[in-house]
């Protein structure tokens, strides 16, 4: 008999790049049960971690990107009427905290003020989703993990998450690939090759120099992704990085004078 063996089917899993030792950080706080803060720039990877982290440990994920109008309701469920009768549907904070797994809320911060409360009891080690309308208190079985995410640079000052919100939470700072290992991911992912990737990058870590100065935030890795696309597909390089690394940076003609003539020395 030809005893042939197979490799079991994996799961797709998001590629995922790690920076430091996130990956072991994010598993050791699902074992302990502890909630996790994500803070870093825009296109960073935060999301992408995220998804990798939820594939690998083979947990459901439900994500939530907050807006300045999402309310606590929004998270925990509401009466709505079907047919006539009036019946409770879960939010998707409640349906992770029944049936176990991960509740992302990308930008925590811009949610109004009520959902921290929501938040409280389930961060520290009562771990309970108190549901005020039905009456019902949901005890967080260990395999439920509350994971959020904000990035600090922009928000307003007001927009920032109150010492006792923060202070719940395991918190992992972000930032941007060391410069190889940058060239490697953006490669990777939009499948252009790492020797026309390498000039993208330099011209992002350039332009990242000038956050704060000309500019609210750098050049992000999902741009540089964009724009390796871009040229992957065939676009001229000059155009690509004009469309996908200078324009969705600023609208201020002057600074986007400036940044094409910094592009122009690094992009031939
Ligand atoms: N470490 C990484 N490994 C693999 N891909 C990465 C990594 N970092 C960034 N990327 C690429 O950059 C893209 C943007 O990352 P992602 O959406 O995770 O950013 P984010 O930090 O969630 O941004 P935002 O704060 O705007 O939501 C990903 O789709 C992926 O292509
Ligand atoms: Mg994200």
């Amino acid at each position: 008999m030809n005893l042939m063996l197979t490799n079991p089917p994996m799961p797709d899993i998001p590629a995922y790049s790690q920076a430091g030792n996130e990956c072991a950080l994010f598993e050791t706080a699902w074992t302990r049960q502890l909630p996790l803060l994500l803070k870093g720039p825009t296109g960073c990877g935060k999301t992408r971690f995220v998804g990798h982290m939820a594939a690998k440990l083979g947990l459901p994920l439900s994500t939530v990107s907050c807006h300045d109008d999402l309310a606590a309701a929004d998270l925990t469920g509401r009466y709505l009427l079907k047919g006539g009768d009036t019946v409770w549907v879960d939010g998707p904070l409640t349906r992770a905290v029944r049936e176990g797994g991960i509740c992302y809320l990308d930008e925590v911060v811009e949610a109004r003020k009520d959902v921290a409360v929501v938040l409280h009891p389930l961060t520290d080690d009562r771990r309970i989703l108190p549901l005020e309308r039905t009456g019902e208190v949901l005890n967080a079985p260990p395999g439920f993990m509350l994971v959020v995410s904000y990035n600090p640079g922009y928000q307003n000052l007001l927009k920032t998450l109150k010492p006792s919100t923060r202070q719940r939470f395991v918190a992992i700072e972000f930032d941007f690939l060391p410069k190889d290992r940058e060239i490697a991911v953006v490669s990777a992912e939009s499948g252009l090759d790492e020797a026309r990737v390498a000039p993208l990058v330099e011209l992002a870590r350039r332009l990242r120099a000038l956050k704060g100065h000309d500019l609210e935030e750098g050049v992000s890795t999902r741009l540089l992704v964009y724009c390796a696309s871009l040229i992957d597909a065939g676009l001229a390089p000059k155009e690509a990085v004009r469309s996908a690394m200078i324009e969705p940076l600023t609208d201020e003609p002057d600074v986007r004078s400036a940044l094409l003539e910094l592009a122009s020395a690094v992009i031939r």
